[in-house]
């Protein structure tokens, strides 16, 4: 039986590495802020009662955190930066990839956390994943996870982002996937999910994060179970789910050095610091494979152990086997919110 695992690209010759070396805390002000601001809510988060009403309000200040590779995620993020920013609350954002100037990011107050992730295999990206494990207890903090996706599978990652932040303390508010161009078929004539997220996508984001937000600000948010996340309900929903703790997969590349040119732009690109130039590239283990450097690399000179067209072709396998709806997921309770 063709199942999701097998036509899981990166699986064909991948190796494992261990990935979660390194302790990551770029917002490590801020979020301890947000830890204590959210402790101030004064009710137990773990297993929210689903019918009854939270009369607590948001407190006035959300943060937006988001590793986007590509920009995809980004501009998901953007938007709700823009639609926050029309209402009463006050909001920072936070790419992770960039620099951390050591300010605080947040000064108190928090109110809601969105956290934004690309769906690599089927998961979450590793350092989102390490964000949140490297949160303090929120004792009932908001929370909302978000995520796009190339049109092969939105996989388990807000599931499993879910969970994450519930385990921390938070309260989900809602969450939601929307797709993006693959970012893994730059190559292709056809990228699946090209053009996206559009402004279909971007318009429903920007209605439902004020849906959200005027429910967190009239304190009439109900509080979402992580069951409502886990809607990969068909056979490799449980292999997905698999991946989860097992080591993080990163495709061999080979470095044709006649070709580099030591210009450095693979090292300026990775979003978290995996390359130094020695005089060529070496790669350290906190790359998470996001192909970046090779996308980038002006004289093709870093060669994943699978061809790109390869990858491209089993992407698309993937696309017709999961045949996965590409609206944009909106999700508040049990409920999800047509587009
Ligand atoms: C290594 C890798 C694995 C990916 N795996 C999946 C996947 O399992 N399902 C999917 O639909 N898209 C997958 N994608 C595509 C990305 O999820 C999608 O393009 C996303 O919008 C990228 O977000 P970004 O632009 O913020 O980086 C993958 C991309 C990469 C680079
Ligand atoms: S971007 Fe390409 S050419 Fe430049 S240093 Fe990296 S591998 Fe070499
Ligand atoms: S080394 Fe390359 S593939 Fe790995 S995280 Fe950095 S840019 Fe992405």
């Amino acid at each position: 039986m063709i199942c999701g695992e097998r036509y899981d690209p990166l699986q064909l010759s991948a190796v494992y590495v261990g990935f979660f070396k390194k302790t990551f805390h770029p917002l490590s002000n801020c979020v301890l802020t947000v830890g204590i601001g959210l402790q101030k809510f004064g009710f137990s988060p773990v297993h929210p009662p689903m019918s009854v009403s939270y009369e607590n309000k948001m407190k006035s200040e959300c943060c937006i955190v988001y590793y986007s590779p590509n920009g995809s995620t980004r501009r998901i993020a953007t938007v709700i930066e823009d639609t926050l920013k029309n209402t009463s609350v006050t909001v920072q954002a936070r790419d992770l990839a960039g620099p951390d100037d050591g300010s605080p990011f947040l000064t108190g107050k928090a109110g809601c956390l969105f956290i934004g992730s690309p769906v690599y295999r089927d998961t979450a990206i590793p350092p989102v994943m390490q964000f949140i494990e490297a949160l303090p207890r929120a004792e009932g903090g908001f929370a909302v996870p978000f995520i796009t996706w190339g049109g092969a599978s939105s996989g388990v990652a807000l599931w499993q982002m879910g969970q994450a932040l519930q385990k921390k303390g938070y309260v989900l508010a809602g969450a939601l996937s929307v797709i993006g161009v693959h970012s893994l078929m730059w190559q292709s004539k056809q990228p699946e999910c090209t053009g996206h997220p559009d402004t279909h996508d971007l318009q429903a984001v920007a209605d439902f994060i004020g849906k959200i937000t005027r429910r967190l600000t009239d304190g009439k948010i109900r509080p979402l179970a992580v069951e409502a996340l886990d809607y990969q309900k068909h056979i490799d929903g449980d292999s997905m789910k698999k991946k989860l703790g097992m080591p993080w997969m990163i495709m061999p590349k080979t470095l044709d050095e006649g070709a580099c040119t030591q210009c450095g732009i693979c090292r300026d690109e990775c979003p978290v610091a995996a390359i130094s130039l020695s005089p060529h590239p070496i790669f350290n283990s906190d790359c998470f494979d996001c192909f970046n450097c090779i996308r980038q690399c002006p004289e093709d000179a870093l060669i994943p152990a699978v061809a790109l067209e390869d990858i491209a072709k089993q992407i698309q396998k993937r696309v017709e086997y999961f045949d996965e709806d590409r609206s944009p997921r909106l999700i508040m309770n049990s409920d999800h919110v047509d587009s």
